[in-house]
C-alpha cells in the first residue's frame, strides 16, 4: 500500500481523537523515515539479504540448475527482472510517475499540509517514493515500490531453487503488477508448471463489517475509485510484458467467496495486500492452512495496524511463531517452518 493509507484510515476516523492522533504519528513516522532511514538503510546489510533483495550471494541467486554457466544465465535473468520491475513501477520513465491526490476521498487537511511540507525539503528524493511504494502512482502498474518487488522475486527464486510445491497467489492486485512479477520469475527460472492466481474484486475493497470486524470501523477504502481496476485492465498488463498465458487465473470476487473453494490448494507463496482487516483474515484463513514447508508468507500492509492486527490474530489462534521480517517501512514476510 502507500503513504496515504493510513490517511484514509484518520479520514475515516474523522469524529475518533484516538485514531487520528494514531494516523499523524503513522504518517510522522513514514516521513521521518522516508528521510533518514531509506539513506541508512541502503548502507546496512538487511536482516535476510536473500530475500530483501540486496545483493544476495551468487550462490543464493541461482535456480534449480547449477553450473559455471550458470553464473553467466544468473546475469542475464537480474538485469530482465531489473528491466520489468523498473518498467513496472514506472522508474524506467520521465518524468517520475509520483503522486498522492487520487484516493478520491478526503484527506485530513492538516496531513495534507504536513505532506507537502516535508515534499518541498530540498532534500526529499521523489524517487525514493516511489521506489519505496509510498505513493498512488498515474501509471505504474504496482504501487508497491521496487523494496517489496525486490524481496518478491528472491522469495519466488527461493521457492524454484528450493522445489517448494505449490502455486502462487496474490490476494489484492490493483493493477497486477505483483503478479505480473510472479510469472516474469517463473519464466525467468524455466519453471515448467507453477501458476499465479491473481485474486481481485476487480471493483475496489468491499465496504467494512463494523459488527464482525471491529478493526475495520470506519474504513472508507471502497469510495476510493483509483483502487477499482478492472480485470480486463490487469489482463492487458500482463500482454503488455508477453505474461499473459494459461498458468495466469483470475479469481474474480470478493475474497470472502472465492477462496473458500481453494480449500487444500497447495501454495508456496502467498502474497496479502488487501489493506484490511478482513480481507487479510480471509485470505488467511482460506490459504495459509495449505501453504507448504518453505513457502512464504508477505504482507504487504503488514504496519497497518488493521492488517497487523489480522496477522497477530491468526498467528495467535494457529500457534505460528516464524519470525516476522520486515522488508522496508511497511511490508513483512515469514518462511513456514512447520
Ligand atoms: C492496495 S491494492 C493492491 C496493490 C497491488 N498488490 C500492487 O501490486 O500494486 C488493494 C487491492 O485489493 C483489492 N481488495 C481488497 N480487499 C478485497 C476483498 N475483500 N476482496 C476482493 N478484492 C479486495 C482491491 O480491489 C485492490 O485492487
Amino acid at each position: 500500500m502507500t503513504l496515504f493509507t493510513p490517511s484514509a484510515g484518520s479520514v475515516r476516523d474523522a469524529s475518533r481523537p484516538t485514531r487520528r492522533h494514531e494516523d499523524r504519528r503513522y504518517l510522522a513516522l513514514v516521513l521521518r523515515r522516508s528521510r533518514r532511514d531509506l539513506a541508512t538503510a541502503r548502507e546496512r546489510p538487511p536482516q535476510s539479504p536473500e530475500l530483501t533483495g540486496a545483493q544476495p550471494p551468487p550462490e543464493q541467486t541461482r535456480g534449480p540448475a547449477s553450473g559455471a554457466e550458470d553464473d553467466e544465465l544468473e546475469r542475464v535473468r537480474e538485469r530482465y527482472l531489473d528491466v520489468v520491475k523498473r518498467a513496472l513501477t514506472h522508474l524506467l520513465y520521465r518524468p517520475l510517475d509520483v503522486h498522492f491526490e487520487d484516493l478520491g476521498i478526503d484527506v485530513d487537511p492538516e496531513m495534507r499540509a504536513a505532506a507537502a511540507r516535508e515534499f518541498a525539503r530540498p532534500d526529499f528524493d521523489w524517487a525514493d517514493v516511489r521506489a519505496e511504494g509510498r505513493d498512488y502512482p498515474r501509471f505504474a502498474q504496482t504501487m508497491i515500490g521496487l523494496r517489496r518487488l525486490d524481496n518478491l522475486q528472491r522469495c519466488v527464486a527461493t521457492i524454484v531453487r528450493d522445489r517448494v510445491r505449490g502455486d502462487l497467489i496474490e490476494t489484492g492486485v490493483w493493477r497486477g503488477g505483483a503478479t505480473i512479477l510472479m510469472r516474469a520469475v517463473l519464466e525467468a527460472y524455466g519453471d515448467p508448471t507453477r501458476a499465479v492466481y491473481v485474486a481481485d474484486s476487480f471493483c475496489g475493497l468491499p465496504e467494512p463489517d463494523d459488527t464482525q470486524y471491529p478493526a475495520d470501523a470506519g474504513s472508507r477504502f471502497h469510495e476510493a475509485a483509483i483502487l477499482a481496476v478492472s480485470r480486463d485492465e490487469v489482463a492487458r498488463n500482463f500482454e503488455l510484458y508477453g505474461l499473459l498465458d494459461d498458468r495466469v487465473r483470475f479469481l474474480e470476487g470478493w475474497f470472502r467467496d472465492t477462496l473458500p473453494p481453494l480449500a487444500g490448494h497447495p501454495w508456496s507463496l502467498i502474497r496479502l495486500d488487501g489493506d484490511m482487516y478482513e480481507s487479510t483474515m480471509d485470505a488467511l484463513t482460506n490459504l495459509y492452512p495449505s501453504l507448504s514447508i518453505g513457502g512464504f508468507l508477505i504482507v504487504d500492509d503488514y504496519a497497518y495496524e488493521p492488517c497487523q492486527q489480522a496477522v497477530a490474530d491468526y498467528r495467535a489462534e494457529h500457534g505460528i511463531t516464524d519470525p516476522i521480517e520486515m522488508i522496508d517501512w511497511l511490508g513483512a514476510y515469514w518462511r513456514r517452518a512447520g
